[in-house]
């Protein structure tokens, strides 16, 4: 079953269109990579799919229902998250408070809530740290748990990000470059963890450098150049289309 679908998604910045009527489909289950070089346009297509920036045409159908220029938090509520590069951990709180604070943002308990405390929100709070738990142990942070944030390797910094965003209840997780700056064994144990995720019936998009893991574990591949697809397909066919190589001439990227 289809459950994202862009059509023709534009956008221009200024002069610049950073999406040039860019469409593509993707199935529940999917493990679906966007791929390109710098500047292609992945970011901005995230940005666009998620309600960060409004798209200047094109559509976005997700799950059967039209979300184009939807704000992020109805976006999000609908199940599409993702994880920010840029949005940082609570580095002074323990690795399990970071991941509650993920449920919290997303139940809205409310201040009146946190102060009198009244049974339903007890059972809320037992709920949470039963389920912080189970994400702790999904992306293998589960030992770590009493450990403040800012003492884990980087590493396990992004794991906790992803956990953090599981947290919100994704059924499509976006994640842009979750391999970046991660070292070969990092990359491996990151790319165990996105499949566990999606073993649980999570679909997910993947934007991703790293060419040997989107090579290991896409369904299937968009290839972006100066916003435009260039190429669709499994790994194998993406993996010898001449515009793709073309594309990254130079970038000794693919090999
Ligand atoms: N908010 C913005 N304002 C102006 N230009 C932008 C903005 N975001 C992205 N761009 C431009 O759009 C192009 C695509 O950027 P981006 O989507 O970040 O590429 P990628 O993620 O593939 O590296 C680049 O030329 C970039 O400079
Ligand atoms: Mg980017």
């Amino acid at each position: 079953m289809t459950l994202l679908s862009v059509s023709n998604l534009t956008k221009s910045f200024g002069g610049i269109v950073a999406n040039d009527s860019v469409s593509f489909d993707l199935n529940e289950g999917d493990i679906y990579a966007v791929i390109g070089p710098n500047g292609a346009g992945k970011t901005t297509l995230f940005n666009l799919i998620s309600g960060v920036l409004r798209p200047t045409s094109g559509s976005v159908q997700y799950a059967g229902r039209d979300i184009t220029g939807l704000a992020q938090a109805d976006i999000a509520a609908l199940g599409v998250v993702r994880t920010y590069q840029l949005v940082q951990l609570f580095r002074q709180r323990t690795v399990e408070e970071n991941v509650q604070i993920g449920f919290h943002l997303a139940t809205r308990g409310g201040v009146g809530a946190a102060l009198f405390r009244p049974g339903w929100v007890r059972r809320q709070e037992r709920m949470v740290r039963e389920k912080s738990r189970e994400l702790l142990r999904l992306v293998g942070l589960e030992s770590q748990a009493g450990l403040v944030a800012d003492k884990l390797p980087y590493g396990q910094q992004r794991l906790l990000k992803i956990a953090r965003a599981m947290a919100a209840g994704p059924k499509l997780l976006m994640l842009d470059e979750p391999a970046a700056g991660l070292d070969t064994q990092e990359t491996s144990v990151l790319g165990d963890v996105i499949q566990r995720i999606n073993d649980q019936g999570i679909t997910i998009v993947l934007i991703e450098h790293d060419m040997n893991l989107v090579m290991r574990m896409a369904t299937r591949i968009t290839v972006l150049d100066f916003g435009k697809k260039i190429a669709e397909g499994t790994p194998v066919e993406v993996k010898v289309n001449p515009a793709v190589l073309a594309a990254y001439l130079g970038e000794a990227e693919l090999e």
